[in-house]
């Protein structure tokens, strides 16, 4: 099959189940999805249908069963540095500051960068994410919110090619929820990448995504798509217009159909 070179991310009619045999569980059916450069999709679906299966063979932490997932033109069979990850209940080290919670992949994974440049790139995400102030701080003297910047940071301390969010801001209030997505559009401006949002959240997803696929529930394929354009510097009333609030209708609607076609 070939590799869909104009997406970085492509996904080409993966198929994939738990388990073996008579116990497999399938979970992924055939789903073919594709990310261009720079571009942002959410991926919206019942519960259970598979979106985090999805992220992981993304990431190269899983290998499909079948079909293939391509980033940048190379056929994805490991994890690598070019894709952050950035999960609903980030784990920050206690004792480490939070300058040093967001340098600790470079540990991991060696760069190019000088210790004092990794520093500055570091100082100048947590600037980015307004954070500045709190580099010092352990992450348990910050609130939810200001932990989530600061894995966010984390998350782009590679400067990634990729970086996949699964359910970032479902922990968050409705307030704090809003001011992350603000800061998204702000990072995404200043640090392009190419992302994968998965969300339950579908005010989250017009807002944040040029595109929204709705999966269908388990095996998941892509059901439904939503393609989106936004201002420059898009604000909150973005959401409170007709065509959002028509947006928003259709992605419900279509939810209500997954769900209603599975089997329960
Ligand atoms: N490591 C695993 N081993 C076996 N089954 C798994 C594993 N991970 C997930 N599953 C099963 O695969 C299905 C899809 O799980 P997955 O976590 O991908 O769904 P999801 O869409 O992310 O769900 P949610 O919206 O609740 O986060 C579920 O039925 C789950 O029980
Ligand atoms: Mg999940």
């Amino acid at each position: 099959m070939a590799s869909s070179h104009e997406n970085l991310i492509a996904i080409n009619g993966v198929t994939h189940a738990y388990g073996k045999d008579g116990d497999a569980l399938p979970v992924l059916k055939n789903l073919t999805l594709g990310v261009p450069l720079h571009g942002f999709t959410a991926v919206v679906g019942p519960s259970g249908c598979g979106k985090s299966t999805l992220t992981r063979l993304i990431a190269g932490l899983m290998r499909p069963d079948e079909g293939e997932v391509w980033l940048h033109g190379e056929r994805v069979s490991s994890p690598r540095s070019t894709v952050g990850m950035a999960f609903q209940n980030p784990v920050l080290l206690e004792w480490r500051s939070i300058l040093k919670n967001v340098l600790l992949p470079l540990e991991i994974v060696p760069t190019d960068l000088s210790k004092q440049e990794a520093e500055e790139r570091a100082l100048h995400l947590l600037h980015l994410v307004g954070l500045s102030g709190f580099e010092d701080k352990r992450p348990s003297e910050l609130s939810g919110g200001m932990r989530q910047r600061a894995s966010l940071c984390r998350s782009l301390i590679h400067n990634p090619e990729v970086l996949i969010l699964d359910e970032p801001f479902g922990a968050l209030d409705a307030f704090t929820r809003e001011d992350l997505w603000l800061t998204m559009h702000k990072l995404r401006a200043e640090e392009p990448f190419t992302g994968v949002l998965i969300t339950h959240d579908l005010r989250e997803s017009i807002f944040l995504a040029d595109e929204v696929v709705v999966l269908s529930d388990r095996p998941a394929t892509v059901q439904y798509t939503v393609s989106l354009t936004h201002e420059a510097q898009p604000s909150l009333d973005e959401l409170y217009t007709s065509e959002a609030l028509a947006t928003l209708n259709e992605l419900r609607e279509q939810i209500r159909i997954a769900r209603n076609d599975a089997e329960v």
